[in-house]
């Protein structure tokens, strides 16, 4: 279900927000619709994490707004079962395994026994874990374990997925399963806001925002930020050089 028209299924406006001399975001705007996946694209401390937090709804603005499909992620409880999030540190329980934790967080979202069979087949299908249904979550390699925690994000079928560096410490097999996984469900109508460090990833996002000191230093859909870049005078332009450029006030 959409919110009211006009509104973005996740919408994040001039957001502020300092930890003492640190100003984590500084007046971050960005945009996303149904069906559109958006890149956050920087560096360690862009604020990455801190704007995801913010949209999660859990850490107070000094300035600005979060809001997910119109709500205030912050203070109106509708938004929990609407919204899915995997944080950087995602915390499976590591003792357990990958039906138990399954099982775990489908509790944790009340789904009735019959609606939470079908959609743990269904996932544990779609990410290819189901041979590995009794190993434990410690047992797992990286990507199997970021597969099982996105599993667990998406058991309660939310319309807005975010999602904190969940490339990160994956080899690029899993990498690109994540990455087709991640297409398919968006394809469905799913907004997902995802961070990444690495600048090849832009390519993968209808939109990225390219985020450094909590604000955007460019925006927009990556073949057309390049493309941009290639008339300004790069030839054979990527998306690190552009980075690089946009931080030294040089990008178009
Ligand atoms: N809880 C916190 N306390 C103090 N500083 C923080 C806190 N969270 C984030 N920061 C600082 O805010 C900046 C942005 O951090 P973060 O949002 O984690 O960036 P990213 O996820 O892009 O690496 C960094 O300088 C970081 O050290
Ligand atoms: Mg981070």
């Amino acid at each position: 279900m959409a919110g009211a028209a006009g509104e973005r299924a996740v919408e994040a406006h001039g957001l502020v927000r300092r930890f003492g001399p640190v100003t984590a975001l500084a007046g971050l705007t960005f945009g996303v619709g149904a069906g559109e996946l958006y890149g956050l694209v920087g560096p360690d401390g862009a604020g990455k994490t801190t704007a995801i937090r913010a949209l999660a709804g859990l850490i107070d603005l000094d300035a600005g707004a979060a809001r997910i499909l119109g709500l205030d992620p912050a203070r109106d409880g509708r938004v929990r079962e609407r919204l899915g999030l995997m944080p950087q540190q995602y915390s499976l329980y590591r003792d357990l395994t990958v039906g138990e934790n399954l099982r775990f967080f489908g509790r944790l979202s009340v789904l009735p026994r019959a609606v939470f069979r079908e959609r743990s087949e269904r996932l544990l299908a779609i990410t290819r874990l189901a041979p590995f249904v009794d190993r434990r979550a410690d047992q797992l390699s990286g990507g199997m374990y970021k597969k099982l925690a996105l599993a667990c994000a998406l058991l309660h079928q939310p319309e807005v997925l975010l999602l904190d560096e969940p490339t990160n410490g994956v080899d690029p097999v899993s990498r690109r399963e994540l990455w087709e996984l991640l297409h398919e469900f968006v394809a469905a109508g799913m907004a997902v806001v995802l961070s990444t460090p690495y600048m090849d990833e832009a390519e993968r996002c209808h939109r990225v925002g390219l985020a450094h000191r909590g604000r955007l230093l460019l925006e927009g859909p990556p073949a057309a930020l390049l493309a941009d870049f290639e008339r300004a005078g790069h030839p054979a332009p990527t998306f690190e050089a552009l980075f690089v450029a946009a931080i030294e006030g040089a990008a178009p």
